[in-house]
């Protein structure tokens, strides 16, 4: 996505990192010679509108109330096992020896990540199932929704609902979470695992394949999140005369057309910058 060609940029005001025109719709063309001046953008501008729909799916709330709910707490049980990740990759290293061997006493900040992972796991998979199972029945008793659906779209969700219950049977199983620190400490040290009983590998196969599977699916859309914001809304760098911006698109004005409206006139042969500056006959203005 990164390497691909500039993409048509909405231009469409207000725009987060323009802080200081964001609260009345402005932008920084109204200024006499913008483009003579250095534009700012604001890190801190962009986050008020990333955070709100990250965490709260604030886009969802205004333009979806009745999914809200359940898309909510399917997003928030997905980031708390995501951060579950980083957590237990902290945990192998800190108190993976004291679990893997069973010897010492947990330091102050070992009891705080076996704590805190426990905690995450049990709030992740609950509120994770809850929003999950919410989806599917949405998804296909809403009208709108169940028309607009694929194979796909329900094989995502009863794939991340199987994670979650499998959590779920992991946790009453006993242990998950010394089980999930000597799975890491494994890992970390390239050193043979240790019968964790079924509970743990059925959760553990299914989040494996799951993590495999998930590049090739629209649920990258939490990064790809970047591109269409950062690169297509809001994106307004102006094309300045010799800047790097102009060259990207003097290369991409040479690339030749090969749509099929008619009105085009393309034959493959000619290039944006022809079609775009050929004269067009008064019949067809
Ligand atoms: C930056 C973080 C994320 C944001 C802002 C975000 C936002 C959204 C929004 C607005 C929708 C449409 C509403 C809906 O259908 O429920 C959606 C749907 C969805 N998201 Fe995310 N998402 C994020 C991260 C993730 C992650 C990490 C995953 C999975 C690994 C994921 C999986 C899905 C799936 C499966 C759907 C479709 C749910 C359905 O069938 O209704 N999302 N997301």
């Amino acid at each position: 996505m990164a390497s691909t060609p500039i993409h048509l940029r909405w231009e469409l005001y207000p725009v987060a990192h323009d802080i200081r025109r964001f609260k009345y719709g402005g932008s920084f063309l109204e200024e006499a010679d913008w483009y003579t001046k250095k534009i700012h953008k604001s890190m801190l501008g962009e986050m008020r509108v990333m955070l709100p729909e990250i965490l709260l799916l604030k886009g969802v709330w205004e333009y979806n109330r009745g999914l809200w709910f359940w898309s909510f707490t399917f997003h928030i049980g997905l980031y708390l096992l995501t951060a579950l990740i980083f957590i237990l990759t902290l945990g192998g290293i800190i108190i993976g020896p004291n679990i893997f061997y069973g010897y010492d006493a947990l330091s102050l900040i070992g009891k705080i990540i076996y704590s805190l992972s426990y905690a995450m796991l049990i709030a992740g998979c609950v509120i994770g199932t809850i929003g999950t199972l919410g989806l599917i029945i949405k998804r296909s008793t809403d009208r709108e929704m169940s028309t607009s659906s694929s194979f796909g779209s329900y094989f995502n969700l009863i794939f991340i609902a199987a994670i979650f219950i499998s959590g779920l049977v992991l946790l009453f199983s006993g242990n998950a979470v010394d089980k999930l620190i000597k799975f890491y400490y494994s890992m970390i040290t390239f050193q043979s695992m240790p019968n964790l009983g079924a509970a743990f590998a059925v959760h553990a196969v299914i989040s494996g394949l799951f993590i495999l599977y998930l590049p090739f699916t629209h649920m990258t859309h939490f990064f790809m999140k970047y591109f269409t914001y950062h690169k297509v809304r809001w994106e307004d760098t102006p094309n300045i005369r010799g800047s790097k911006l102009e060259k990207k698109i003097q290369e991409q004005l040479s690339y030749p057309v090969t749509w099929s409206a008619p009105h085009i006139h393309a034959d493959g042969k000619k290039n944006w910058a022809d079609i775009a500056t050929e004269e067009v006959k008064k019949d067809e203005k």
